[in-house]
């Protein structure tokens, strides 16, 4: 007899362990909504202090604010699954999913309900994101592919007999369909960086190097809008720890930008510093700056300052987000400052190859 009790108390005892450190919510209520059990996860997401046991759920939680389905669960005797947004102060709102399990015990003297709540606030953010993705890539092509119909269509109706038009035309159709292609490109490329599996191994770099090479890739376009470019690289060696092909891809993206945003006869500076802590790049433009309001969004995919302006140009709003990918990757970090109408400056850092215990 003793040893069943102990035995009991012991059970009890793991049951309420389990409960309390449990992540997901379980409320326990009888058949008429009164608190058989909540475990601290469920106080927390509706932020209830105090004793809940005996009380009614119905007055604790209302069911016009929260409806967990609780009646129907008892009436169906089955589980019913609903979503519950929980407002809360100075925070974004909770997405709970609530599960309602009726339960009855085996000489059926207490029946209820038991609710496990998950919260679901991540998944339901990263489904936002990729809806909004899908959204936007086919928004994004849609647009060149009307505009290239549009054309051919018109070179079909008799423009094509007007050369200098005709010209003019699939001239437009070359560009719309390389815009096209550079998008599908930087898609590709955006997909591979998110795949951790596929990651090419890291070899070190001379970073002066990768940057030399860079400024001789990118010169000829400064050099058409006149615009004065230079690099400043310290003396002494430096060293990165690195997939060579992404970090020139982050200088491109960022070089491309000061040179676009930048009017002619701008002025873009490059400088390369190695310090005790690692190493930094920082790109300076003379451009047209961001304003503020638009700082907080420059690293999300498909943003935009001024959308008409970046379309002429050909811009898909994507070279940030892939910069900040690769540095990220690299345990670097990227940073923008930016006075609206005066300038811009881009400070790249990477952490020093011994930081990663790698053989110099
Ligand atoms: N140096 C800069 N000066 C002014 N605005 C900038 C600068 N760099 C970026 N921006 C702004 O940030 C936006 C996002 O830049 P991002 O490189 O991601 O896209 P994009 O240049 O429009 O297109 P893509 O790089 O995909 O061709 C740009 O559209 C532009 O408005
Ligand atoms: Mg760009």
């Amino acid at each position: 007899m003793r040893d069943t009790l102990e035995e009991i108390a012991d059970e009890k005892s793991k049951m309420e362990a389990m409960l309390n450190f449990m992540t997901e919510g379980v409320i326990a209520i009888d058949n008429l909504g009164q608190i058989i059990h909540m475990n601290p996860a469920a106080s927390a997401m509706f932020r209830i202090s105090g004793e809940t046991t005996n009380r009614p759920l119905d007055e604790l939680l209302p069911p016009d604010t929260y409806d967990f389905a609780w009646r129907q669960a008892l009436m169906l005797n089955e589980t019913v699954t609903k979503e519950v947004k929980v407002s809360q102060q100075e925070a974004e709102d909770l997405i709970l999913r609530s599960h309602a399990a009726p339960f009855s015990t085996r000489s059926n003297e207490c029946s209820g309900v038991v609710i496990v709540l998950l919260d679901m606030t991540e998944e339901n953010k990263l489904e936002e994101m990729r809806r909004d993705f899908v959204a936007n890539v086919s928004h994004e092509l849609r647009t060149p592919l009307t505009t290239v119909r549009t054309y051919v269509e018109t070179l079909k109706d008799g423009a094509l007999e007007e050369p200098e038009l005709a010209q003019r035309f699939l001239g437009v159709v070359i560009n719309e369909t390389d815009r096209m292609t550079r998008l599908v490109n930087d898609l590709l490329y955006l997909t591979r960086l998110d795949s951790i599996s596929k990651r090419e191994p890291y070899f070190i770099q001379d970073l002066k190097e990768i940057v030399r090479n860079v400024a001789d890739v990118m010169s000829p376009q400064f050099a058409s809008k006149e615009q004065d470019f230079s690099i400043l690289l310290p003396e002494s060696e430096v060293k990165i720890y690195a997939a060579q092909d992404k970090i020139q891809q982050v200088l491109i993206n960022i070089l491309a930008n000061a040179n676009l945003y930048t009017p002619a006869k701008g002025r873009i500076t490059l400088t390369l510093t190695a310090r005790e802590e690692g190493n930094e790049i920082v790109v300076e433009d003379t451009g047209i700056g961001i304003p503020k309001e638009a700082m907080a969004r420059l690293f999300e995919r498909f943003y935009r300052v001024d959308k008409a302006r970046s379309r002429e140009r050909g811009g898909n709003g994507l070279g940030l987000s892939i910069a900040r990918q690769i540095v990220d990757s690299h345990g670097g970090r990227i940073h923008l400052d930016s006075e609206y109408g005066f300038g811009t400056t881009v400070r790249i850092w990477f952490p020093k190859p011994e930081h990663f215990g790698a053989e110099i």
